[in-house]
């Protein structure tokens, strides 16, 4: 019989939670100790997966065990572990394990938040974690906040406010900033210009052009391939010059601006017109958690709000409905798994988690400094170090794939002034100095062997 063991009738649901509770929790917890002893990257071919699965779901339902079961003998080997201590690549994340509770309860609840009636905690607690986030990062108050899926949905938010305040079509960006701004330029039928960076991997202010038909200018603290921080103030000086809205993207590095001594990253950002920052990149939030400020929220309200007769509610209630300052109509219960890393980490334990991350980097750092026949390839302003071995770019792809495959670790390349480079990018909670130390004994034991 199934999840209910009965037939037709509604099966006891607390019964149900209380009997295959405690497993998936249990399975959770052991997961979560056992990780690091996983190969990071998954090592099964394209398909390998969906063959093992069978091709119709069951016609009788199956017990929760069941599904535990394949968890584990069936997709377990197709997963790689972000959660691992020896996750590199990318941007390294965690999800906490508040935050994972949370979003336990957040499935319970369901909310939807389509309008400020059919949610108003859910509704209410979005404003207040984001009032509060912005406080811990140094934002300024007053600042409308809500949760999007991604970065990428918080641009291209962003970009159709600017669109709808000014009026224009360009979106201009540098050379380094993240793919999703010129996606989001394609995809509104936008114009995009690229800016030159400097040797830093800035973008150069005094390249960016004209702004007259600008629509928006996105400055990236924190970008994806380095982390450099683009010059926010002389942006910010340009953008109000041609009255062109500044977005900042703060995707990965905005989390880091809890510690006071990060913050110089962050000049100029309060002048901008919006900022998105991933809790789920660095603030120890699951997927997905996109934090997007605005301080002009009247034109993401002109941009986005479209009410319908069926979901029309007094005005004082649609001017707090979240679904009316971006694309999506139903909204999940985002907020409760930030509330609850902001509750129990504090401003000391998120302080706590960044630096822990920027240290081992920077020991990272070292090792590559020190050592002959490896080059560092960027400055190092966060958590993520940009190193190549000497040699040819085949070389450093050839040692990319060894070092990944070995199931040791596994890290992401960048390309930077044409050349293939690799990064090693620390966030997770369980790094230790260990972790890092046998990267880098991998690294030279793998480049040794080319
Ligand atoms: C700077 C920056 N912006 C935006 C993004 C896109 O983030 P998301 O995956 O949330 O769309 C990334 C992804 O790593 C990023 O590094």
């Amino acid at each position: 019989m199934s999840a209910g063991e009965t037939s037709g009738a509604q099966p006891d649901r607390g019964a149900v939670l209380r009997r295959d509770g405690p497993r998936a929790l249990e399975w959770a917890a052991e997961y979560l100790e056992r990780v690091g002893d996983l190969p990071v990257l998954a090592q099964v071919r394209p398909g390998e997966i969906r063959a093992r699965l069978p091709a119709r779901a069951p016609e009788e339902g199956e017990p929760f065990s069941a599904v535990l079961r394949d968890l584990d003998q069936v997709l377990l080997p197709g997963v790689t572990h972000w959660q691992h201590p020896r996750y590199f690549a990318y941007f390294s994340i965690s999800a906490s394990e508040e935050a994972i509770l949370a979003e336990l309860l957040a499935a319970t609840l369901n909310s939807v938040a389509i309008l400020w009636r059919t949610a108003p905690a859910s509704t209410e607690l979005e404003g207040v974690v984001l009032d509060w986030a912005a406080e811990l990062l140094g934002l300024p108050g007053g600042w409308h906040g809500h949760i999007e899926d991604s970065a990428s949905t918080s641009t291209l938010t962003a970009i159709i406010a600017a669109r709808e305040a000014t009026g224009r079509d360009l979106v201009v960006c540098s050379e380094q900033a993240h793919s999703s701004v010129q996606k989001a330029a394609r995809m509104l039928g936008m114009r995009w210009r690229g800016v030159p960076c400097d040797d830093a991997f800035r973008m150069r202010a005094d390249a960016l052009g004209e702004l007259d038909e600008a629509a928006a200018v996105v400055a990236t603290v924190g970008t994806t391939g380095t982390t450099s921080v683009d010059p926010v103030p002389q942006v910010a000086d340009a953008c109000a010059r041609a009255g062109t809205w500044l977005h900042v993207d703060a995707a990965y590095a905005g989390a880091a601006m809890v510690c006071p001594e990060h913050r110089w990253a962050f000049a100029g950002v309060e002048r901008a017109d919006s900022v998105v920052v991933n809790a789920h990149k660095w603030m120890l939030a699951p997927m997905d958690c996109s934090l997007l400020w605005s301080r002009r929220p009247d034109a993401l309200r002109r941009a986005f709000s479209l009410i319908p007769e069926y979901l029309r509610t007094p005005d004082a209630e649609d001017a707090l409905s979240l679904s009316e300052y971006g694309p999506a109509l139903g909204r999940r219960f985002r907020a409760l798994k930030l509330w609850a890393v902001l509750r129990c980490r504090g401003r000391r334990g998120l302080q706590q988690h960044i630096r822990h991350g920027i240290e081992l980097a920077s020991l990272f750092e070292s090792w590559v400094a020190a050592q002959d026949g490896w080059e560092l390839c960027a400055p190092r302003p966060f958590s993520v170090v940009c190193f190549r071995l000497d040699g040819d770019d085949d070389r450093n792809r050839a040692l990319l794939e060894r070092a990944n495959a070995s199931g040791e670790l596994f890290i992401s390349p960048a390309v930077l002034g044409g050349r293939y480079v690799l990064r090693l990018a620390i966030g997770q909670l369980s790094t230790t100095e260990d972790d890092v130390r046998r990267a880098w004994d991998v690294l030279r034991r793998e480049a040794a062997s080319i």
